[in-house]
This record gives structure tokens, C-alpha cells and sequence, in this order.
């Protein structure tokens, strides 16, 4: 099968879904390879219950654990979260180990600052969510159902009023309960959300065991990105086949990608696995495209122009689809200058628990920054030559720091530099004798602007 030639199907993340009642025009099943698959056609409503059991019905449950799990294993569902991992083998390690014990957790901490994607579904499609919720809950014989979703999107998305709905509708078997999380880049790392949700704070873990042996107060626990459970809750209704007839023969389906174009505009996109990067971001005018969000890495912009939305293509260059950050670098920005303000922010970032984020992460993110300038004064960048041993202090500093995390953390930080330096070659070189050609632009990547406090983790 070829890559499906669609292309995206785009919506705001920042304006709430329309949520207007009772105007869906008949039941519809979304076409196969036809997209918008999770969020609602343009100009249609969303958002709101009766639209959608106008277009996909009740929650098809199967009157049994385990039963999905099989048509999940078939459409080759993977985690949308970040890490790309076969749904169908988590679904089965913990309906195994939770024997009516099981946690169901939907993930919608979403700390990376440059993703809007699951605010955009919760807004535009929250029930698919839920419906997904319900579903992985029976696949696994799990006993309760939570939703960990970010503080301010969970203010703004009257989710509790949606479930009151639900349940006196009979949809839902489990009453989910829902955990507003810190605004953290790491409160989403599932060690992370399984402490909070016991009680604790929202970081890391030391791993093993793993969530899915003992998570939410030691028991075994199923986390998943809510992008993944609304995938589920689709193919529940319409099976593997139609599933599979988007996206490549290996990568299967849709993602959801938040889009950064080099005019600083941003929209949230849904783009069949298999997609030309150049039919999501422009590319005209951009010097380079960062894939896979700050845990991801930078590709040039011509070398982006003949790559498509997979991990097959992006894995040989470092890159990944992660949680589907694309952002094409304008002409006038610096790129090392962009890395630099991120990697600030990481370092800031880490719960500071183990060594390589205690001390390693904080030095890497300083000799950057005087590489950069920000050190300097105005801290824009450039004006000032910096100590000649920089790079290569940044270079083995890094080498020190990766694999030695408890968690992904410190190797994601160091992955995203590494590919700053290797594809700002010329910016490096020129900022070596004091020079940066961005000058005074404003900042591109969307950093939060607040201190972090040791109060944000809980
Ligand atoms: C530093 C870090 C931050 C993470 N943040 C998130 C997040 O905000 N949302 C999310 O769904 N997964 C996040 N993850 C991945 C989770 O640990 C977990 O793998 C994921 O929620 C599983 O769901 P999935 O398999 O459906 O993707 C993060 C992982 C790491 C290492
Ligand atoms: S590697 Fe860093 S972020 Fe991860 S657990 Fe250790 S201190 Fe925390």
C-alpha cells in the first residue's frame, strides 16, 4: 500500500470547539483513508455529545476483557504520546498482571510547550477520548478510570459536565475521575503522572518496576496518550482494515501534529503517517525544521523537503514523529540562539534527582548559552567572542550525561543539542568570533515565560 495522499486536515488549537447541539447532519463513519479522522470535518461542531453519537454511535464494548486487544494488535495501533509503542503489547501486560486491579490512566499532561495537540482533541473531540477511556478499561479489567490533564486546558474544558452527561446517558461503565497536572515538561512521564496521581509529586520514578506492574498506588497500571485512546475508541467501531487504509503498511493511521510555521502562525493538523513534512510545514522560507518536538531534533530544510511523516525516514537522522511538533525555522532567526533558550528551560525542567540533571544538564545548558550570547548582555545572542573551549565542553559534557538519567530526560535534552550543532554548523562557527545574523528577532520557539518552583509539582 502507498502512503495515503491526503492532505492534512487542519483545525485552531486555541479556539475552543464550536460544541453547538443537535445540528449533526446523519450518522457518518469517517471514509477510510479520509481525514480528518479524530477531529470533526471543517465547519462541523465538535465538542459536543450529541454531534458525536451522530457520527460514531455508542461505545461499542465488547462485553469482555481482552476481547479489543486483538483488533488493536491487528491495526498496528501505536502510542502517540511520544514513544511509538505497540498499544496492543501494554493492553495485554497489564490485563495479565492487573487481575481486576488495574488502573486506567488517559494522558493529557502534555508538558512539551510547543504541542497543542491534546488540548486541540479534548476541545474538538473530547467523548472519542472517553469513549477510548472505557474501552481500554474493559480490554484490561481495570477497576478505575482517570484522566491527567493539564491545569489550564483542564479549567477551560468543563470535562466533569461531559461525564455527568455520559453517565446519565449509560455510556460509561466507570466513573473517571479527573487529576489536573502541573504544567511541567515532565509531569506527563508516566513514572511522573502514576506518583502524582497516588498523591505524590510529578516526577520521575526510578524505574523498575514499571507503571505497568505497579503504578497508582502500586497497582498495575495502563497509561496512555488520549490522542492513542481516541485512536482505540475509532477502531473499535471500524475495525483494523479501516484503520490500516491511512498511513504506511509499517506506520498505520493518522497523528495528530501541531504545526509551527515560519510566519509564527500554529494549528494543530491531523496528517495520515506516510505525509510529505513539505505538505505540513512550509518550507520556502525556513532554514530548518524541528521534528519531535524539544525532545526531538533539527533537519535541515532542504533535507526535510524529501522526507515523509514516518519513523523509518527520520530514525536514521535522530528525528522522530514523537508527539508530532513540527517547526520550521524562519530565515531571520538562529538556530543555535533557539536551541539554547529550550535547552535553558530543560535544564530548569529536570525534578534535579539524579546526577546527569543535577549537575549535567545545568552546565550543558550554560556552555550553550555562552555559546549562543545569551549570556551576554540583552541576551539575544552574539556580541560577545565566547571562551574558546566551549564546544568542546559542550561536546563532552553532553557524552557524560547520556544514558545515566532515571528517566528519558537528560538523553532527550542532549539528542535535540547534538542536532542543533551538528545542522548550525555555520551558526557555531560565527558565534565562536562573536557573530549572530539573527540580531535582535524575538524569540521563535514558545518557552513558558514563568520561574519553575519546587511548588509547580504538585
Ligand atoms: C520527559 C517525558 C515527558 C513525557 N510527557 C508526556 C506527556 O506530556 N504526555 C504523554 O502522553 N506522554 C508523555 N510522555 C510519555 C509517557 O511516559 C508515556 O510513555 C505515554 O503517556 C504512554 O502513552 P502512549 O503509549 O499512548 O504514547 C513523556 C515521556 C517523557 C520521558
Ligand atoms: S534523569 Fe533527570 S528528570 Fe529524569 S528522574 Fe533523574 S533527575 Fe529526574
Amino acid at each position: 500500500m502507498s502512503p495515503a495522499t491526503n492532505g492534512p486536515a487542519v483545525a485552531s488549537p486555541l479556539m475552543p470547539g464550536p460544541g453547538t447541539a443537535g445540528t449533526w447532519p446523519g450518522r457518518q463513519s469517517p471514509a477510510g483513508g479520509g481525514l480528518p479522522r479524530l477531529l470533526p470535518p471543517a465547519g462541523q461542531p465538535g465538542g459536543d455529545l450529541a454531534a458525536h453519537l451522530g457520527r460514531h454511535g455508542p461505545v461499542p464494548y465488547r462485553g469482555e476483557a481482552a476481547r479489543l486487544i486483538p483488533e488493536v494488535r491487528a491495526a498496528g495501533l501505536t502510542g502517540r504520546g511520544g514513544a511509538a509503542f505497540p498499544v496492543h503489547r501494554k493492553l495485554e501486560a497489564v490485563a495479565a498482571a492487573g487481575q481486576g486491579r488495574a488502573i486506567v490512566v488517559g494522558n493529557a499532561a502534555e508538558g512539551e510547550p510547543a504541542s497543542h495537540k491534546d488540548e486541540a482533541l479534548l476541545r474538538l473531540a473530547p467523548h472519542l477520548v472517553l469513549d477510548g477511556l472505557q474501552l481500554a478499561a474493559e480490554a484490561v479489567g481495570a477497576a478505575r478510570a482517570v484522566l491527567y490533564v493539564r491545569r489550564d486546558v483542564h479549567a477551560g474544558t468543563r470535562l466533569e459536565e461531559k461525564m455527568t452527561q455520559r453517565y446519565g446517558r449509560g455510556l460509561d461503565r466507570l466513573a473517571v475521575e479527573v487529576v489536573p497536572a502541573p504544567a511541567r515538561f515532565l509531569a506527563g512521564e508516566e513514572s511522573a503522572l502514576a506518583s502524582l496521581v497516588s498523591g505524590g509529586a510529578a516526577v520521575p520514578r526510578f524505574t523498575p518496576p514499571r507503571v505497568f506492574e505497579r503504578g497508582v498506588d502500586g497497582r498495575p497500571t495502563l497509561v496512555q496518550n488520549v490522542e492513542t485512546l481516541a485512536h482505540l475508541a475509532l477502531i473499535a467501531r471500524y475495525g483494523p482494515g479501516w484503520f490500516r487504509a491511512a498511513g504506511t503498511p509499517d506506520e498505520p493511521g493518522t497523528m495528530l501534529c501541531t504545526l509551527h510555521q515560519a510566519d509564527g502562525s500554529a494549528t494543530v493538523a491531523e496528517a495520515a503517517f506516510g505525509t510529505p513534512l513539505a505538505d505540513l510545514v512550509s518550507l520556502s522560507s525556513a532554514t530548518a525544521v524541528l521534528v519531535g518536538g524539544y525532545h526531538g531534533a533539527w533537519i535541515p530544510a532542504a533535507q526535510a523537503s524529501r522526507l515523509r511523516l514516518t519513523n523509518a525516514m527520520l530514525r536514521p537522522l535522530g528525528a522522530f514523529t514523537g508527539a508530532g511538533v513540527l517547526a520550521a525555522l524562519p530565515a531571520d532567526r538562529c538556530g543555535l540562539v533557539e536551541t539554547a533558550r529550550v535547552a535553558r528551560y530543560l535544564a530548569l525542567e529536570s525534578a534535579g534527582q539524579c546526577g546527569p540533571c543535577l549537575n549535567g544538564l545545568p552546565a550543558v545548558a550554560a556552555a550553550l548559552a555562552e555559546l549562543a550570547g545569551l549570556a551576554s548582555e540583552g541576551g539575544r545572542g552574539g556580541g560577545r567572542r565566547p571562551d574558546s573551549r566551549v564546544v568542546s565542553d559542550l561536546i563532552r559534557w553532553a557524552g557524560l550525561v547520556e544514558g545515566r538519567g532515571a528517566c528519558h530526560h537528560p538523553d532527550g535534552t542532549v539528542r535535540f543539542i547534538g542536532s542543533a550543532l551538528r545542522v548550525f554548523e555555520a551558526e557555531v562557527r560565527e558565534h565562536q568570533r562573536g557573530r549572530c545574523g539573527a540580531g535582535s528577532s524575538p524569540p521563535f520557539l514558545p518557552v513558558p515565560a514563568g520561574p519553575s518552583t519546587d511548588a509547580d509539582w504538585s
